[in-house]
C-alpha cells in the first residue's frame, strides 16, 4: 500500500523538491514535515491515528513564485492522487453551495486512474499474451480440439499432423507479431463499444453533479454493448486488444475500493486562489457575504465530511488541503476563524531574485533551456545558451516584471519564446538539420532591448 515514495524522509523528500523548484527552502521543508506525518500517522495504533489530522498548510506569495509546483511535485512524489481547484470560481454567479465537493470527486477520479493504471500495469504482461492469441486467431484460426483428437487417434506416429502443423505455425507467427515484424499488416478484429447513450442533458440545471455522473452510469450500463468489426493493423490492433483485455483482468470493485482508500488516506487538495475568499474586514456588501458562503461551504470539507462520488462515499478527514493566494489585498486574519484553524501551518513563500530566475532557467530538471534544447534537438539542431546570457535574460524578465506587472517566473516563458520565435520559424527550412545554435549575450540584447525600453511594447509582447 505504501510504496517506496512515502518512505521518503522530510530531508529527501526536499532535495527532491529541489530538482525542481528554486529556493523556497521554507515552503519545502513544511511541506516535507506534513507528507512525512502522513505516513507517520499510518504507522500509529488505530485509536491515536483517528485523532491525529493532517497539517493543513497555507502558502502565501506572489503569483509564479512556485506554488502550485511545489505542490504538485510533492503529490507526484508520493504517488499521491492530486485535485486543483480556484476558490474563487465558487463565487460565480450560478454556483450552489453543494459545488465544492466537486473537488473531493476530482480527486477519487484521479485516485482512480492512479489505480487503474498500476493494475493495468500489473497485468500487463497475461494481457499481452491473450492479446497475441487474438491477433493468432484473426491471422490462422486453430483447428478445434474434437477435429484434432481425431485425427491424431489414427496416426499417431505422425507429427505433421493438422493440428501440430497448424500449433508450430501459430508459435511462429507469434514470435513474428511479438517482434513487430507484422504490424503493418492488416487483421479484422472485434471491439466492444458501449453504446453512447447521449443523454447528459437530462435533468438540466436541476440536478447536482453526482446524481447527474450515476445516471449517465446507470443508463451507460442499461445500454448494449455492441460488437463491432474493424478493420485494422496489427500496430493498432495490440493497442485497442491490449486495453479491452487488461480492463477485462482488472476487477473494477477492487479498483474503486482502493482509490477510495487511497485518496482518503494519501490525497492532495491544492485550494488556490484562497485569498480571493476572504472577505474585507467590515464591509458587509453582497460579494463578501457570498464569499464567507464559501468559506462555510469549504469548511465541512476540509473539517471531515463524507462526499457522495460515483466510486463510493469517502471521508474527507486526513486528505491534506493545501492552500494559497497573495494576500495582497486581503490578510489570512480575515478568513473565518474556523477556516483559520484548518490550516495551521502558514509558509510564505519569497519574491523570486535576479539570481533565482538565472538559476530556474538552467538548473531544473524541466528547466525552460532544457526543454527548448529538446525541441531544437527534435530538427537535429543544437541550442547552447552561454552563461551570459542566461544572466541577461533573468536581468530582463526581472526588468519588465518590476516595470509592467510582477508575474514571477512566469515571465520567463514569454521571454524565451519572444528571444527564440524567430529560430522556432526558421526550423528546417533555413535553419538545417546539423545546424549549430548559440546564444549570446548580444543576440539576446539584440532581439529584446527594444521591447523592453519600450513599455507599451513590452505590455503586449513580454
Ligand atoms: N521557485 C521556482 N523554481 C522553479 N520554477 C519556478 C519557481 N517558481 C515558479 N516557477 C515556474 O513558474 C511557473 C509558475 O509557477 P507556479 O508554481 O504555477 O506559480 P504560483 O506561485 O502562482 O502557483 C511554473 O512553470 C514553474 O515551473
Ligand atoms: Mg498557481
Amino acid at each position: 500500500m505504501l510504496n517506496k515514495h512515502q518512505y521518503l524522509t522530510p530531508r529527501e523528500i526536499v532535495k527532491e523538491l529541489d530538482k525542481y523548484i528554486i529556493g523556497q527552502k521554507n515552503a519545502k521543508r513544511n511541506v516535507a514535515i506534513a507528507l512525512r506525518n502522513r505516513w507517520r500517522r499510518m504507522s500509529v495504533p488505530t485509536e491515536m491515528k483517528k485523532e491525529i489530522i493532517p497539517n493543513n498548510i497555507l502558502m502565501i506569495g506572489a503569483t509564479g513564485v512556485g506554488k502550485t509546483e511545489i505542490a504538485r511535485r510533492l503529490a507526484n512524489l508520493a504517488d499521491a492522487p492530486f485535485s486543483k481547484v480556484e476558490a474563487s470560481k465558487f463565487t460565480e454567479v450560478g454556483y450552489v453551495g453543494r459545488d465544492v465537493e466537486s473537488m473531493v470527486r476530482d480527486l477519487v477520479e484521479q485516485a482512480v486512474n492512479l489505480v487503474k493504471t498500476s493494475k493495468q500495469e500489473e497485468v500487463k504482461e497475461k494481457a499481452a499474451l491473450l492479446v497475441e492469441d487474438l491477433i493468432l486467431d484473426a491471422l490462422i484460426p486453430p483447428i478445434r480440439s474434437g477435429q484434432s483428437a481425431a485425427i491424431s487417434s489414427e496416426d499417431t506416429e505422425m507429427p505433421q499432423n493438422d493440428a501440430e502443423l497448424n500449433e508450430r505455425t501459430r508459435e511462429r507467427f507469434r514470435e513474428k507479431i511479438r517482434s513487430g515484424e507484422l504490424d503493418h499488416r492488416k487483421i479484422e478484429i472485434n471491439i466492444r463499444k458501449p453504446v453512447n447513450p447521449g443523454v447528459g442533458m437530462i435533468g438540466g440545471g436541476m440536478m447536482d453533479e453526482s446524481s447527474m455522473i450515476n445516471l449517465q452510469e446507470m443508463i451507460g450500463n442499461m445500454m448494449p454493448k455492441k460488437n463491432k468489426k474493424r478493420k485494422v493493423t496489427i500496430q493498432e490492433a495490440k493497442r485497442i486488444l491490449q486495453e479491452e483485455e487488461a480492463a477485462k483482468l482488472i476487477d473494477m470493485d477492487e479498483v474503486k475500493d482502493e482509490a477510495i482508500h487511497k485518496a482518503e488516506n494519501t490525497g492532495i487538495i491544492f485550494i488556490d486562489e484562497i485569498d480571493k475568499i476572504a472577505g474585507g474586514s467590515g464591509k458587509q456588501s453582497g460579494p463578501d457575504v457570498s464569499r464567507e458562503g464559501v468559506q462555510r461551504d469549504l469548511l465541512p470539507v476540509v473539517e471531515g465530511t463524507a462526499v457522495n462520488t460515483k466510486y463510493g462515499v469517502i471521508k474527507t478527514d486526513h486528505i491534506l488541503f493545501i492552500a494559497a493566494g497573495a494576500f495582497h489585498v486581503s490578510k489570512p486574519s480575515d478568513l473565518i476563524p474556523e477556516l483559520q484553524g484548518r490550516f495551521p501551518i502558514r509558509v510564505e513563500l519569497e519574491n523570486l531574485t535576479k539570481d533565482d530566475f538565472y538559476h530556474i532557467l538552467k538548473e531544473p530538471k524541466n528547466a525552460l533551456t532544457k526543454q527548448y534544447e529538446a525541441l531544437f534537438n527534435a530538427e537535429e539542431v543544437s541550442l547552447d545558451f552561454q552563461d551570459e546570457a542566461l544572466h541577461e535574460i533573468a536581468e530582463i524578465a526581472f526588468k519588465v516584471n518590476s516595470e509592467v506587472e510582477n508575474i514571477g517566473a512566469r515571465r520567463l516563458h514569454t521571454v524565451m519564446s519572444h528571444l527564440l520565435n524567430e529560430l522556432l520559424f526558421d526550423m528546417p527550412d533555413v535553419l538545417a538539420p546539423n545546424a549549430q545554435v548559440v546564444i549570446t549575450r548580444e543576440l539576446v540584447s539584440e532581439r529584446l532591448d527594444e521591447l523592453v525600453k519600450t513599455k507599451d511594447l513590452s505590455e503586449y509582447i513580454l
